[in-house]
This record gives structure tokens, sequence and C-alpha cells, in this order.
């Protein structure tokens, strides 16, 4: 959870400016630091049996010290992410048990290390990208300097589908017709958002574009599902190579924040040429004019400036992604704000008729 603040407090701290706001980004910064801490140390596994257990009891299942087990089990308790009972022992938080044990479906709890390796090295790039206007090195470089660099991007990816997908998909229909239902993941990567898709309409057959490096996560991830038959893979740069055609829908999640008008245009029309007739393309990205949310307004300005740092990109304004969709050919062209996570949907057709 976010440090929390009460009325007093955010009176002080932010809304009568008696205080420095910038020490609440601090302890916030803090606060993720310990929690991803304690996920890497195993603290939530060991109290996701609910059987709650003293700080001591921690300690010897992590092979850690008692006293700094137990300093850090009463910041997770300050932090909402464990319960301090009433005998000195603690359990898991709901928030906790959710999101981040292994045990949970929802568990995100492997794409923290993303988030870890993005706030405290990555980000150390920013200032040298602001001075020159651009970026020493690309995001797809730097992972290559860690081992497991691919594998916890596309765990950190994963992390927003699965946030995403299942409402996402509530909004798409997959008309049944005599053929497969053919989709095109462009940049799909972990492959979920096509794993779900399969997994909800049978008549639905997909392809993952991308490079060599995310295939082999994503044939994992595809393989654990058992959908290895109906999905298939394309390994190639998706900027080089000859793109696939004869596609009904084609899906660009998390890849228009990676270029800006020209680049775009570009992909929109090699995407409008992959698609039949009255195929569409069904675009997710942050957007920098969402239209509710404080919350979501400043993850997509944030993001817009690391993606900067990490891509030379940015995240961009529907009326600028309708212009450049409407410049490649697309009609129909729709958008829908999901609610679920800070994403945008955006929905257009290749033809009058074309399914949204
Ligand atoms: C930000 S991730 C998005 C992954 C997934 N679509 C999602 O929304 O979770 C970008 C994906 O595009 C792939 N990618 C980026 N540039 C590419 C290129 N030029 N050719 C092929 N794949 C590329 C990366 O490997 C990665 O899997």
């Amino acid at each position: 959870m976010p440090v929390q603040m009460n009325l007093v407090e955010k009176l002080v701290w932010n809304d009568l400016n008696l205080a420095p706001g910038i020490v609440s980004d601090y302890f916030t910064g803090m606060a993720f630091r310990v929690a991803e801490l304690a996920i890497k140390m195993g603290i939530f596994e060991v109290l996701d049996s609910n059987i709650p257990l003293t700080a001591l009891e921690v300690a010897e299942k992590i092979k850690a010290g008692p006293r700094g087990t137990y300093l850090m089990l009463e910041a997770l308790d300050a932090l909402k992410y464990v319960k301090k009972a009433t005998n000195n022992s603690y359990t898991n938080t709901k928030l906790t048990s959710k999101w981040l044990v292994e045990s949970s479906p929802h568990s995100i709890h492997r794409g923290v290390k993303l988030f870890k390796h993005l706030l405290f090295d990555r980000l150390e790039s920013l200032e040298e990208t602001i001075r020159n206007d651009h970026p020493a090195d690309t995001i797809w470089e730097w992972l290559n300097k860690f081992p497991d660099g691919w594998e916890f991007f596309q765990e950190g990816m994963m992390f927003g589908a699965k946030l995403a997908a299942d409402e996402l998909l509530c909004h798409l229909k997959f008309p049944a017709k005599a053929t497969p239902h053919r989709l095109l993941d462009v940049g799909g990567g972990h492959g979920i958002y096509s794993v779900k898709a399969c997994l909800k309409h049978a008549h639905v057959e997909g392809t993952i574009f991308d490079w060599p490096n995310s295939v082999a996560i994503g044939k994992k991830i595809v393989g654990a599902n058992q959908l290895l038959q109906k999905i298939h893979f394309i390994e190639g740069d998706f900027e080089k190579d000859t793109w696939p055609s004869g596609f009904d829908t084609v899906f660009l999640f998390s890849i228009i924040h990676g270029y800006l008008e020209e680049g775009n245009t570009t992909l929109f029309r090699k995407i409008y040429c992959s698609l039949n007739s009255e195929g569409r393309v069904v675009i997710l990205d942050l957007m920098v004019d969402t239209p509710y949310g404080t919350f979501n307004k400043t993850i997509a300005k944030l993001m817009g400036l690391t993606l900067f740092n990490d891509v030379a990109g940015e995240t961009h304004s529907f009326e600028h992604v309708k212009a450049w969709l409407q410049n490649a050919g697309f009609e129909c062209i729709k958008k829908r704000k999901l609610l679920k996570s800070p994403y945008t949907m955006i929905v257009a057709s290749k033809g009058k008729k074309g399914q949204s």
C-alpha cells in the first residue's frame, strides 16, 4: 500500500504546503523497496499458510536475523502488507495474499523485480537522456546486461496483462465463422493476451510476432497452457522483417508508446496490409489524455518520461493516435478506458463493416 496520511497529515504535507511534499515521495520509494525485499526474502511465502507466525519463527524460516526480521515485519504491518495480531504474530493481509504470493492466480510477485530494476537502475540514466534529448541506450540493450533480463522484463509485462486481459476480452467479440478467427499479437512477448483469447474462444488461433528472446518466454507460457497447437510464433523484427497477412484481428499492446508519429503510422500501415478486408486492430496503451483518475493521469505522465529514457518513446493522446490510424486507412475508431488497469483500449476497423 502507498504510505497513507490521515486528514491532518494530508493538510500539513499536501494541501496547506506547511511541510515539503517530496518527503512523502521519499517514503513511498522506501515502502516499495521494503515490499520488494520482503518478496525477495520469501517473507510473504512463509506467511502464506494462514497460520500466524512470530518474528522469531519467520526469521528461522527465511534464515535471517531476529531483530532485522522483526523490524521488517513491523514496517510491513504499517504498510498493510502484513497484519499483526494481539499475540505478536503476523499474517499476510488480503492485499498480499491476492497479489504477492506465488500460490495466488493473480500473483504478480515475479513482476516486481522489473519495477525494482527500472526504479533503482534504469532511471540512473534519466539525467543524461534529458541532457542529450535522447537515451544513450534502449531498454532492450540494457536488458541484455542481466542474465535473466528478458525473463524479468516479461514477468513485469505480465503484471499489466493479468490486470487488463479479462476486462479487455469482455469488450471484444470474436464472431464465429467457417474458418478460425486469426489473431496476430504484434510484440505479444509473454503471450498472456493470446492465451486468454484462445482459451475464451475455441475458434481463435493466435500468432505472436516478436524477437527471439521474447518468443522463448512466450513459448513456455503458451506450452504451460497446452496451446502450442493453436498459438504460433514468428521470431522476427516487426520493424525490419516481412509481415504475415490474412488476419482478422491484430493486437498491438504496449507498443505504440515506443514510437512517435512516423513510426506508429508505418506500423499502422503494416497492420492494415496484414488484415483481412473486415479486420480490426486493437491497441492497448497508457493515454496521456486518459479521461479520469488522478492516479491514471499521473502514471501516464510519469511513464511518458520513463519511456523516453527507455525507448525514445512517450505516451500519446487519443486524438493523435486516431489521426495516425486514419492516415493509415482505418475507420470506426473507438476508445474505452479500462477500469482495472491504467490502460485505454482503441479499436479501429479496416472497412466500414469491420468488427469492433
Ligand atoms: C512493452 S512489451 C509489450 C508486451 C505485450 N504486448 C504486453 O502488452 O504485455 C514490448 C514487446 O515488443 C517486443 N518488441 C519490441 N520491439 C520489437 C521489434 N522491433 N520487433 C519485434 N518485437 C519487438 C518486445 O520483445 C516485447 O515483447
